[in-house]
């Protein structure tokens, strides 16, 4: 899909904004929902900060579910080809769709632990890592209390988003 402007984005009705640009936040429509209400969007900072600060005023709970709305890394639905078209890249920019067993073993261990102890998926963004990254930032975490987990997952969700958003609008500033 071609890139947009800030511009043009504004002036899309709704329900065209929330389809192009809703898949930013993964499988949440109601951040870019909500976020439209504050067009028009000089440039894609704006934007952007539109988008985030909206998702982080929404309440503790609908913020917990954006988190749960993430498929594991290297889960199950990855090895089913059940992933959404952003994750599936992102995935696979670190490597995660040619694992070899026992890194796969390792992931699985790994999203085990990390749900047993916050009951969340481990959110990171992936496309900032590779996978001896995440698994090492995510041995680090599970020594964090459940509130710091759900602070660094909104932070990773912001960062995840903001590169997807890149990949939707043009960025002209220097911001
Ligand atoms: N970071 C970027 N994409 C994803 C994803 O699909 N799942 C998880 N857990 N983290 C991500």
């Amino acid at each position: 899909m071609e890139t947009l402007t800030a511009e043009q984005a504004s002036g899309m009705e709704r329900e065209e904004f929330v389809r192009r640009i809703g898949p930013i936040f993964e499988d949440s429509p109601w951040v870019a929902g909500r976020a439209w209400q504050r067009r028009p969007f000089s440039d894609f900072a704006e934007l952007r900060d539109a988008l985030t600060e909206e998702m982080y005023s929404a309440s503790r709970e609908e913020q917990v579910k954006l988190i749960k709305a993430h498929p594991d890394l290297a889960g199950k639905a990855a090895v089913a080809g059940e992933l959404t078209p952003e994750s599936t890249g992102e995935q696979a920019s670190a490597g995660l769709d040619r694992l070899s067993q026992e890194e796969y073993e390792a992931f699985t261990r790994m999203n085990r632990d990390y749900r047993e102890r916050f009951g969340l998926p481990m959110v990171v963004c992936v496309r900032e890592h590779d996978k001896d990254s995440i698994l090492r930032f995510a041995g680090e975490r599970l020594a964090n209390s459940t509130e710091q987990e759900i602070d660094t997952a909104l932070a990773e969700i912001s960062k995840i988003a903001t590169l997807r958003l890149r990949d939707l609008i043009q960025d002209t500033d220097t911001r």
